[in-house]
């Protein structure tokens, strides 16, 4: 572990992780790449299309109030999978929020523990952020441009983008006269939007949770009791790691809810994905990975995980109820054929799409109460950001328990104040 978090830590380069903190040039260049239509085959498609920055208005409650980064049709329940810039063209896997993803390390091998770690996507394919970005613009159920020259071509129309690539990169967008001119300008418009996915606007540690961290806030009963269970019968800390961590700069750096490797948690096959497509081999499903592999999936992050419906890689789960009953009953209830029958999700599950590396020893039958299920939900609710924003909100809430006043900073957690809590805390 301890190799694992060496890395983690040097991941977090240049992290401006507070809201409050202004974007520098270069975050602002990426923002305008990331809200950029024009950078689509149809030019009616950009990153916020599916990592939206906005909260959905016609949402009631916390969802109506606090941007999830993810497709507002996923979270409206419309599809569990997004649609691309040309018509009909659609993808197989729940699009994820992208709060917090700076944090997950470059995608590799960890000695210590012998696994795989890291990198971007359900199966860690991208190395890093910037090869990401790279990708979506290209792919054809997305943003569907020809190739790399297509898509400087079109940068390269906007005068604005012409004088903040010559002052931020020393680059002239205009030469495409080059592979390699082309190639650079393009690793540069990735550099940018990689640089705003670091920015506070995706990172900002304000949720209810880190007010309590911080000792400024107070959790409800229920909250209390499932942030015990979340942590002791359930296991979920587990895997979601709770670890509070101190970079090499002294920065700390707050529960992130993932360590960043993967696992088969066994969903079954979403029988809602229109074509339904092959299962998704996830990790071992890439070039370059022992197949050994296959099924396994990122751990991820379960911060604004209450804005971020539907649930796993495709999508099956539309609300943390199920998500959470199922992790517990997996193993318990009888199954039915597939998740369009009557019974699934309330007395009875469905085969794993995929068996192999199943997680048997950790999920699958934790013994809960339905109370006790309850009571996860609700802490997994206080992972929502922005709560100076929602915690005072009568409409989103209905408990006057531990509000912290409106516009209050983010809270920076003093890892002094950490041993009542049973959470650890790693020094790099
Ligand atoms: C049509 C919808 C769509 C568009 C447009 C889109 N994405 Fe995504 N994004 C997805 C889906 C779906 C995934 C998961 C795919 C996978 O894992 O293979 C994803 C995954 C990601 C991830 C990985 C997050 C993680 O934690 O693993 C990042 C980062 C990301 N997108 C950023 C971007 C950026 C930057 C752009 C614009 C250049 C963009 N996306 C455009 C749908 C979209
Ligand atoms: C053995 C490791 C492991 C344990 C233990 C675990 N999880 Fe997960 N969790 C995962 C993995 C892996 C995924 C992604 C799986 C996929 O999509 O195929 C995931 C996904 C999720 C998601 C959906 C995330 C999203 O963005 O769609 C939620 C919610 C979640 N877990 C909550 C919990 C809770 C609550 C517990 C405890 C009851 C728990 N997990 C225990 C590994 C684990």
């Amino acid at each position: 572990m301890k190799k694992l978090l060496l890395t983690f830590s040097c991941a977090v380069f240049n992290l401006t992780a507070y809201s409050a903190v202004p974007l520098t040039p270069e975050q602002q260049l990426g923002e305008a790449l990331f809200k950029d239509k024009n950078l689509s085959f149809n030019h009616n498609q950009s990153c916020e299309t599916c990592h939206s920055l906005n909260p959905i208005p016609s949402l009631k409650g916390v969802q109506g109030i606090v941007p999830g980064f993810v497709d507002p049709s996923n979270v409206k329940g419309i599809s569990p999978i997004s649609v691309g810039s040309i018509p009909r063209t659609t993808g197989t896997l729940n699009a994820p929020s992208i709060a917090y993803a700076s944090y997950s390390p470059e995608f590799g091998w960890d000695e210590d523990e012998q696994i795989y770690v890291g990198g971007q996507f359900w199966n860690g394919r991208a190395t890093n952020l910037i090869e990401q970005a790279k990708k979506p613009l290209l792919n054809p159920v997305e943003m569907a441009m020809l190739d790399e020259l297509d898509v400087v071509n079109r940068i390269k129309s906007n005068p604005k983008y012409i004088k903040d690539f010559q002052k931020i990169y020393q680059l002239n967008i205009s030469d495409t006269s080059s592979d390699k001119a082309i190639q650079d300008t393009y690793t540069a418009l990735a550099k940018a939007i990689s640089a705003f996915e670091q920015s506070g606007t995706f990172n900002k540690f304000n949720s209810k949770f880190d007010y309590y961290l911080a000792g400024t806030t107070q959790l409800s009963t229920t909250e209390k009791k499932g942030l015990d269970l979340f942590q002791g019968k359930a296991g979920c800390s587990g895997c979601h790691k709770m670890d509070v961590t101190v970079d090499s700069n002294g920065n700390t750096i707050p529960p992130l809810f993932t360590y960043f490797g993967y696992d088969n948690i066994g969903l079954p096959r979403n029988m809602a994905i229109p074509g339904n497509p092959f299962a998704d081999l996830g990790l071992g499903g890439r070039e370059g990975i022992p197949q050994t592999e296959i099924g396994k999936h990122k751990v991820r992050s379960l911060r604004n995980i209450d804005l971020t419906p539907p649930y796993g890689h495709n999508g099956i789960f539309n609300n943390l109820d199920d998500m959470v009953h199922f992790y517990n009953t997996r193993d318990v209830l009888k199954k039915v054929k597939d998740n369009n029958s009557p019974e699934f999700a309330k007395t009875a599950w469905a085969a794993p799409e995929i068996s192999s590396n199943m997680n048997t020893t950790q999920i699958g039958n934790l013994g809960l109460s339905i109370v006790e299920e309850k009571a996860i939900v609700a802490f997994l609710k206080t992972l929502t950001d922005d709560y100076p924003l929602w915690g005072n909100n009568p409409v989103a809430v209905s408990t006057k328990d531990g509000r912290v006043p409106e516009n209050s900073p983010p809270p920076i957690i003093s890892t002094k104040n950490m041993p009542t809590l049973k959470i650890p805390v790693r020094i790099k």
